[in-house]
C-alpha cells in the first residue's frame, strides 16, 4: 500500500496518552477549533486589506508598502496560532486529517498562500515593482504594478479556497 506508513503513523499518534486525553475531552476540540476560527478570522480580514489596497479600491493615499507593512503581522502571528491549534486538532483525531486528501490539498495551498504572501512583501521592497520612480526611495510609490495587484487578488482566493477545504475536510 503506498501510504502505509502514514496509516501506521496515524494508529500511533491515536493511541499516545496525549491523543486519548484530547478524544476524551469533550472541551478541547471545540477551544481549538473557536481559536483557529478567531485566527482564520485575523488573516483573512488582513489578506482582504492588502488585495483591496492594491487593487487600488481602499487607502489610496498610502503607500501599498505601508499598508502591506501594516497588515501583514496579522497574517503571520494568527498562522502560528493556527499552526498549534491545527496540530492539536490533527493529534486528536490523526486518520480524520492526515490521510484525508482534502487536508492534504489545504497543507499545500497554504504553502503557497506563505509563498505568495512573501514574495508581494518583497516585491514591495523593489522600488521598480512598487510603482516608484527612479531616484525616490523605495516604497514611495502610490502605484501598484499590475503583477502586484494579480498576486494579491490571487492570493486572497486561496486564503478563501484554504477556508472551504478547511471547512470540506469533515464531509470528504
Ligand atoms: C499549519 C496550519 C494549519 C493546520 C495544521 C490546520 C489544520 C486543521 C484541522 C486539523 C482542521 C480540522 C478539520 C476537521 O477535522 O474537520 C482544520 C479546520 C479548519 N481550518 Fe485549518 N489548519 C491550518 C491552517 C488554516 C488556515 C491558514 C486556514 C484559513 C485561513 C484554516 C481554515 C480552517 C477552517 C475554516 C476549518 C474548519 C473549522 C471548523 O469546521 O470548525 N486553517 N484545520
Amino acid at each position: 500500500m503506498r501510504f502505509h506508513w502514514l496509516f501506521q503513523f496515524c494508529a500511533w499518534i491515536d493511541q499516545t496518552p496525549l491523543s486519548q486525553w484530547i478524544q476524551a475531552a469533550g472541551w478541547i476540540v471545540p477551544l481549538v477549533q473557536t481559536v483557529h476560527i478567531l485566527a482564520v478570522a485575523m488573516v483573512l480580514s488582513s489578506a482582504t486589506m492588502i488585495a483591496l489596497r492594491l487593487a487600488g479600491l481602499i487607502a489610496l493615499d498610502e503607500t501599498p508598502r505601508r499598508v502591506v507593512a501594516r497588515f501583514v503581522p496579522f497574517i503571520w502571528w494568527p498562522l502560528i496560532a493556527l499552526a498549534g491549534s491545527g496540530l492539536v486538532l490533527i493529534v486528536g483525531e490523526p486518520g480524520r486529517e492526515l490521510l484525508n486528501p482534502i487536508f492534504q490539498a489545504k497543507m499545500v495551498l497554504l504553502l503557497l498562500a506563505i509563498t505568495a504572501t512573501r514574495w508581494l512583501t518583497v516585491s514591495l521592497n523593489d522600488e521598480t515593482a512598487s510603482g516608484t520612480q527612479p531616484g525616490s526611495p523605495a516604497g514611495t510609490g502610490l502605484a501598484v504594478a499590475p503583477s502586484l495587484r494579480a498576486v494579491a487578488t490571487a492570493t486572497l482566493l486561496i486564503w478563501v479556497t484554504i477556508i472551504f477545504a478547511g471547512r470540506w475536510i469533515a464531509y470528504f
